[in-house]
């Protein structure tokens, strides 16, 4: 099964953040791409936003000007859903409702070819919901791009109850030549990235309830110790508080509420006061005009032992010996010891022992 023909228009409905990044992104793989929005003059805005963002890249010399112009000549806004019979695929990005996506695609059935692929990017709604009126449901899928579309690889390829397995090829391999990493899943709740990701919100949230720490230095650990991009409050005020509460709300419910994805109480109140984040200029961070970001809560520094006892085999603690000599600290093993503990000056002793470190 081969990616979609080149030649064969892709049509994006819904022109907002992630209609526009999607669009570019079949539009830079060399596709015709039409353009739909409900909105008035939505359609022709995100065909120029588009058209800027192509710019930019042409002057940052990721795109050549004459590869530039030709996308340009291949984008067009459509006044009327009727103008998307010939695509070969539409992707819609509207608002995250049942009835507006299923209507949509009841809709579309009417207008595009049977072997034209349709394709839902919804975040947090069943894939088999939405396509579950269609006349030729086994056509229908869920492709999920992040955002920001021309940037970030990975697309998840849903399958929901009905989807057939040579459409969830085509648009498998369709994501593929599109220069993306597609991952093919089922139709569950969150799919594979939102539901790993609600724990990582709820248990940073969680602790910040507990009193534990805040939300500074639970971002700073995250970052530093977990090697996140960003940390869970930092990142939820750039997602936009309202958006990430309901699609954790959205996975909680698909999961007859199970606890472990229980929405936290905390992130319920910034909602509620309208502390959205980023875009209304405060969330859990103060994001106003010339704000400092708080910094977080260190330990105070301690004095070095004076020598740090190896105890065994450590594991993969044993790459911590490195930065230990790194530091100045002399590391001896249980041969070289007598007693093998060290009495430090605090009146702890240190020993690294059997993959684990104590103090
Ligand atoms: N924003 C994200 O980070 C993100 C990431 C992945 C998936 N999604 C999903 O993508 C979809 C779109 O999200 P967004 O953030 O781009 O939304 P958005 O609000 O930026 O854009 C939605 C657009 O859809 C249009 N629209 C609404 N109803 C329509 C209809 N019936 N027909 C045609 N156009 C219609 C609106 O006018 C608007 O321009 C949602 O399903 C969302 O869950 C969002």
């Amino acid at each position: 099964m081969t990616a979609l023909d080149l030649s064969s228009p892709v049509a994006v409905v819904g022109t907002g953040t992630m209609g526009q990044g999607i669009a570019q992104v079949a539009l830079v793989a060399g596709h015709p791409v039409r353009l739909y929005d409900t909105a008035p003059g939505r359609a022709r805005e995100a065909a120029a936003a588009i058209g800027a963002r192509l710019d930019r890249l042409v002057e940052k010399g990721r795109l050549d000007a004459t590869a530039r112009d030709a996308a340009r000549a291949r984008l067009a806004p459509a006044e009327a859903l009727a103008e998307l019979a010939d695509c070969g695929l539409v992707v819609e990005a509207v608002v995250e409702r049942l009835d507006v996506k299923q209507r949509l695609f009841g809709e579309l059935e009417d207008v595009v070819d049977e072997d034209c692929l349709l394709a839902t990017n919804t975040s947090s709604l069943s894939v088999t919901a939405i396509g579950g009126a269609l006349r030729h449901p086994g056509r229908f899928l869920g492709l999920h791009f992040f955002n920001p579309a021309p940037l970030l690889p990975l697309v998840e390829v849903v399958s929901g109850f009905a989807t057939d397995v040579t459409s969830a090829t085509r648009a498998y391999e369709t994501a593929r030549a599109w220069g993306k990493t597609p991952v093919a899943c089922a139709d569950t709740p969150g799919f594979i990235v939102n539901r790993i990701a609600r724990p990582f919100y709820a248990e940073a949230f969680a602790v910040y309830e507990a009193q534990a720490a805040d939300p500074a230095t639970i971002d700073a650990v995250l970052r530093e110790s977990g090697g996140f991009r960003m940390g869970a409050f930092e990142l939820t005020d750039l997602i936009g508080q309202d958006v990430n509460e309901a699609v954790t709300h959205s996975v909680w419910q698909a999961f007859f509420q199970d606890v472990r994805f229980t929405p936290s109480l905390a992130q319920r109140r910034l909602v509620e006061s309208g502390r959205l984040g980023r875009k209304a200029g405060h969330g859990w961070y103060d994001h106003g005009e010339g704000a400092e970001k708080p910094e977080p809560h260190t330990a105070d520094k301690e004095q070095p032992p004076a020598y740090v006892l190896a105890e065994g085999d450590l594991g993969p603690a044993a790459e911590l010996l490195a930065l230990i000599r790194e530091a100045g600290i002399q590391v001896r093993t249980e041969d070289g010891d007598e007693d093998g503990h060290l009495e430090l000056p605090g009146g702890g002793q240190l020993v690294l022992a059997d993959g684990q470190t104590s103090v």
